[in-house]
């Protein structure tokens, strides 16, 4: 009898402690993980979201794992990662967000490229369920102001979007049908950006404070930026830890902490940042370029 129980017990310290005490009762399930893919992909590309699903699965058993399709059709998920209005992408998500049963104590979000400032976008318009740690990697939290290369097999769409982009990024029309559009950031035309971007000027509260967006981002436990050091798809890369071109010019960019967004705290970035809620991590790779191992080792810690 003695040799049983002491089996017993060897076989629940073999497993992680936490899947142990979930199997006794004694604590909740693991929060569930929500994701949000880049332009150019889909919800279930088996090369891209669909591997990361499956290897968080495999990695924190009994997680429930959404990522997000945006439409009808993997197809169709592609397509509106170029030209659906971000605004009403945000929204629909929301509303897939709330009716969610798995998802109403909360849940983990993971942005990939563009998906790492719709997420955060979710985290201040849309405080229920609540969100606990973002992680963003590769997010362009200050936008972009170029596009040198498009990720995939999307080059001829990317050459359209460029141009397009260099026309006439801030008119109405394309703000509305063309998402890289949405978070252009001209650092030369501060003011027509302020005015007419009707996503990301928005979210980073370029036209006046809102209170909730700033109480919602710092209900976050962690907002964990990842910035891929040998990025050749986003400039300028330091918009993926929040920095960007100092205003009036297009070379020399400067850091979170010296924007007049954290020095005026109109999002609460500064007071999180104090408050150590603010996690800047670097990987070297290109864009979305990341070990397993590195991941084990620097991102699985938030998920549990
Ligand atoms: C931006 O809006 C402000 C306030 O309405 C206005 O004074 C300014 O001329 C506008 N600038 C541009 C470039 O749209
Ligand atoms: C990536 O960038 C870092 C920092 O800029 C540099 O030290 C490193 O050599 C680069 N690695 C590769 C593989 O290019």
């Amino acid at each position: 009898m003695a040799s049983h129980s002491s089996l017993w017990l060897l076989a629940f310290a073999l497993l992680p402690w936490s899947c142990a005490s979930w199997a006794l009762g004694h604590l909740d399930p693991p929060l569930p993980l929500v994701l949000w893919h880049g332009m150019g992909d889909s919800c279930c590309n088996p090369l891209s979201m669909g591997a990361i699903k499956k290897m968080v699965e495999e990695k924190i058993p009994g997680i429930y794992v959404l990522s997000l399709e945006i439409g009808k059709t993997l197809a169709e998920d592609v397509e509106n990662s170029f030209f659906l209005n971000v605004n009403s992408q945000v929204s629909t998500v929301c509303q897939t967000l709330a009716k969610d049963p798995k998802l109403k104590q909360g849940y983990n979000a993971m942005g990939f490229s563009q998906g790492g400032q719709f997420l955060r976008a979710v985290a201040q318009r849309c405080p229920l369920p609540p969100m606990n740690n973002l992680i963003s990697f590769g997010g362009q939290h200050q936008g972009i102001f170029g596009l040198p290369r498009c990720p995939g097999e999307h080059s001829y769409i990317c050459d359209l979007i460029r141009k397009t982009l260099n026309v006439g990024a801030y008119s109405k029309v394309i703000q509305e049908r063309l998402v890289q559009a949405e978070y252009w950031h001209d650092p030369i035309k501060e003011d027509t950006y302020r005015n007419h971007s009707i996503f990301l000027a928005d979210i980073n509260q370029e036209r006046g404070v809102s209170e909730s967006y700033k109480k919602n981002l710092m209900a976050l436990k962690k907002f964990v930026m990842v910035k891929f050091l040998n990025d050749s798809i986003v400039d300028p890369v330091d918009s993926e830890w929040f920095g960007f071109y100092r205003s009036g010019q297009d070379k020399e960019t400067i850091p979170l902490q010296e924007t007049t967004l954290y020095i005026q705290d109109r999002l609460g970035l500064k007071e999180m940042d104090k408050a150590g809620k603010l996690v800047f991590l670097a990987a070297e790779g290109d864009h979305l370029q990341l070990s397993e191992e590195w991941f084990d080792a620097h991102i699985i810690p938030f998920l549990k």
